[in-house]
């Protein structure tokens, strides 16, 4: 039976509390800033592939698969590179057991399936990648396979011998990716790799902090990413440009849904006071792509590997080119654009309106949205692809975590009823 409540003592969005110390990022609300490992986010997305960027998170945390045991040598991002595309295969090896239960689930919920499979040592082969690196390696294989049979094509192998982000859209489409689009992709996983206390990186090390684990805290990290106020929102911003007939309609629109009572997807932040730094580094990306698109060149900071952008012959009863049903086709980035930009113009005026107290700027799934869109990936498979970057920074974060050994277990504040004093 609920009881009045009293005045309370808690923090329930545990705002300003510090949980760990970190040496993976710094997220500067005030300034805008997000430091990686000491390097500004501008100086890594569209400049490293997602790879060195995995290498640099995970450098000092963990074991990097793919030397020799006892080489005392740094390993390289193409040593990474190796070993991921390596555990891509590993990982593929679970795929087609879990089609029929995997074609039944939301995609994300399906992602966690094939997760929940790579129980530690149960890879193929006898020499299982480690967990991060197993983990990593198949949110991509799971993700784009599951996409495919649920649109009734065929799962495809990855090729170990791509670039990450390469690899990634070729399993989805069933045809290699333009350079222009690898570098996009590869940018867009940089980016979203690491950022601070957020609470999908939290629930990871709430898990790892009872030592079950990585690949369970990868999983419980999947659960908080879903909602619609952490990542889950990119799919709920492409609703929103796809309800407008057309700019003119943006403002209107906005207007109605903050008079409904309902959050702009997109917006606001818990740490940010100033535009979220991550937009405007997928915005320039968004760009690149529709000049890549108006002047079909490849995108003119090339981060692909050799070979990323080879064109090899459409498996047998593939289509090379043709849209998976109900998701590609042409869009026009730059028709996309232009309507987000008037979107956000928009959004800004009315939340500064609503709060002003409160700056409520544009966040990083805003030009997710565009831009995953842009590569004509599909908006129920956005929160996966967001995984696909953030399961680096998730997995580093446990390792970091570990070495603590400190159980995560915060208090509650009973306001329930209390016990009816036993008669003496
Ligand atoms: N649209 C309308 N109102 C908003 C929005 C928004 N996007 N964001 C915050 N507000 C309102 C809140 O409702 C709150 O009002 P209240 O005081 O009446 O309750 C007020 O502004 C202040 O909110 P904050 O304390 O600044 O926001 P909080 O830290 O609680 O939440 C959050 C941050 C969840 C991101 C919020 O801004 C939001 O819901 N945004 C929309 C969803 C979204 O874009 N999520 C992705 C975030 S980025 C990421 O996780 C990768």
């Amino acid at each position: 039976m609920p009881t009045a409540m009293t005045a309370s003592t808690a923090n329930e969005g545990l705002e300003g509390i510090v949980v760990a110390q970190t040496t993976l990022s710094d997220v500067d609300g005030e300034a805008g800033r997000l430091v990686v490992r000491g390097r500004r986010i501008e100086e890594l997305a569209g400049r490293v592939p997602f790879e060195e960027m995995a290498r640099l998170l995970w450098e000092g945390l963990a074991p990097l698969a793919g030397q020799p045991a006892d080489s005392s040598a740094a390993p390289s991002a193409t040593d990474l590179a190796r070993a991921l595309g390596l555990a891509r295969t590993a990982a593929y090896a679970r795929v087609a057991p879990l089609l029929a239960a995997a074609a039944a689930l939301p995609a994300i919920a399906a992602l966690r399936l094939g997760l929940a499979s790579l129980r530690p040592g149960t890879a193929a082969g006898a020499a299982s990648p480690p967990d991060h690196l197993l983990a990593t390696a198949a949110v991509p294989v799971f993700a784009s396979a599951f996409a495919r049979h649920r649109r009734g094509l065929p799962p495809l192998p990855p090729d170990p011998t791509l670039g990450h982000a390469a690899d990634l859209l070729r399993m989805l489409r069933g045809e290699p990716a333009s350079a222009a689009e690898v570098s996009a992709l590869d940018a867009y996983l940089v980016t979203v790799a690491e950022h601070g206390m957020n609470a999908s990186t939290f629930t990871a090390r709430v898990v790892a902090s009872t030592r079950a684990g990585v690949l369970p805290a990868v999983i419980a990290a999947l659960c908080a990413l879903e909602g619609p106020l952490h990542g889950g929102a990119p799919g709920p911003v492409l609703d929103m440009l796809d309800a407008l007939a057309g700019p003119e309609d943006a403002g209107a629109w906005i207007a109605a849904e903050l008079a409904a009572g309902r959050r702009l997807m997109g917006f606001g932040h818990r740490i940010y006071r100033v535009r979220d730094p991550r937009a405007d580094v997928l915005k320039e990306q968004v760009a690149g792509l529709r000049q890549g698109a108006a002047a079909g060149i490849a995108h003119p900071r090339g981060t692909t590997r050799p070979g990323d952008d080879a064109r090899p012959a459409p498996p047998p009863g593939e289509d090379a080119g043709a849209a998976m049903p109900g998701s590609l086709g042409a869009r026009d980035p730059g028709s996309r654009l232009a309507l987000a930009e008037r979107v956000e113009r928009e959004a800004l005026a009315a939340l500064a309106t609503l709060r002003p107290g409160r700056r409520l700027d544009t966040n990083v799934e805003f030009y997710t949205a565009v831009l995953l869109d842009a590569l004509r990936i599909d908006r129920d498979l956005f929160t996966s692809i967001f995984a696909a970057g953030r399961v680096a920074g998730w997995t580093a974060h446990v390792f970091e975590q570990e070495r603590t050994s400190r159980l995560i277990r915060p208090q509650s504040e009973y306001v329930g009823p209390r016990p009816t004093p036993t008669p003496t």
